[in-house]
């Protein structure tokens, strides 16, 4: 990457007036950088790449394509939400692809984690690249890079696949990232200024492979409704609780294994799922944390009444170290 230094001259953005410079700025750099070209962005629904969408798509508008893969590990509800925000608020040209039964299929029997992040990944850019190569006139790609990912990568601590990672078929791309200078803070401020539903900027950390580290080992449809249903109900209870943007990260997991419960005066033989709620200040560590005891049993009794083919709930109250936030 040629230019990756932040500039000095780029003032910590915190308030709402900051922010507002800053978009007035990047859309003057946008239009110069683009002019009457095309822009085409693989739009995940996170926060960096949802605030990317919305600045690329004020600065040039129906020039932007962005492109929504549904690896169908999405929570419940995100792929809808996704594509409402940004083809009804911002009016953008979204292209939608269900790559759910592709995604599926091929994780069909493969329960090694770092295996079935490879497909995921590869799978993710494989589709992208196949609808960036299906429209002819584009020149330039968006990414939501941001400047943690440009000092990670440059520290060998992570590759990121924002920085350096475009498959050679899609090399010819011109990128365009005016994000990239910035911390996730001030992407969140950005993003706010420009009018993104707060449930999205202020939305808690979501792996890239998304339900399928958290339905552990190999990925079944059935166990896979049942993390998505159990954290959908997770985190209504902790919205109700108030709890929303004050926990780093809360989720379900729902292991490989069952265990004998009874309902109805009938035995079962069902999964548990674990609920997992840490605190963190870069997700290096971790601290659980200290649920009231009232809103567990409500979590509790929805999660085994209202998910199919589960009977139990578990409490992960470990910190990292020794367990790492995700189970996979
Ligand atoms: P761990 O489980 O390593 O997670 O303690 C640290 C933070 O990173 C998130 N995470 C991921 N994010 N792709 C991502 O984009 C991944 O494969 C991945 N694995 C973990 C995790 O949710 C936590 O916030």
């Amino acid at each position: 990457m040629a230019n990756d230094v932040r500039p000095k001259s780029l003032a910590r953005i915190k308030t709402a007036a900051q922010a507002k410079k800053y978009i007035d700025a990047q859309v003057k750099e946008i239009q110069a950088q683009v002019g009457d070209g095309k822009v085409l962005l693989a739009l995940s629904g996170g926060v960096d790449s949802s605030v990317c969408a919305a600045l690329i798509s004020k600065a040039i508008g129906k020039n932007l394509t962005c492109v929504h893969v549904n690896h169908g590990l999405l929570r419940k509800g995100e792929p809808e939400m996704v594509c409402k925000v940004f083809t009804k608020q911002f009016k953008t040209n979204l292209i939608y692809v269900d790559a759910t039964d592709r995604f599926l299929n091929a994780l069909k029997g493969v329960a090694e984690p770092e295996k079935k992040r490879k497909i995921i990944g590869k799978m993710f850019i494989d589709i992208f690249a196949e609808e960036a190569l299906k429209l002819k006139d584009v020149a330039f790609l968006g990414q939501g890079t941001i400047y943690p990912d440009i000092l990670e990568s440059k520290d060998g601590i992570k590759a990121h696949h924002n920085v350096g990672g475009l498959p050679k078929n899609m090399r010819k791309f011109q990128l365009v990232e005016p994000v990239k200078f910035l911390y996730k803070d001030e992407v969140r401020v950005v993003g706010k200024a420009l009018g993104l539903p707060e449930s999205m900027v202020m939305r808690q950390p979501f792996p890239g492979p998304g339900l399928g580290v958290r339905c552990v080992g190999a990925i079944t449809r059935d166990r896979l409704e049942a993390v998505r249903e159990s954290d959908a109900i997770l985190r209504a209870e902790f919205k109700k609780a108030g709890l929303e943007g004050k926990v780093w990260q809360y989720f379900t997991i729902v292991p490989d294994f069952k265990s004998t419960g009874i309902e109805k005066g009938k035995r079962t033989y069902a999964w548990p799922v674990v609920i997992r709620a840490i605190n963190s200040v870069d997700a290096t560590s971790a601290t659980p944390v200290k649920l009231d005891w009232d809103l567990v049993q409500t979590i509790t009794k929805k999660i085994t009444t209202k998910v199919p083919g589960v009977n139990r709930v578990l409490w992960d109250v470990t910190p990292k170290p020794t367990g790492t936030i995700e189970w996979e």
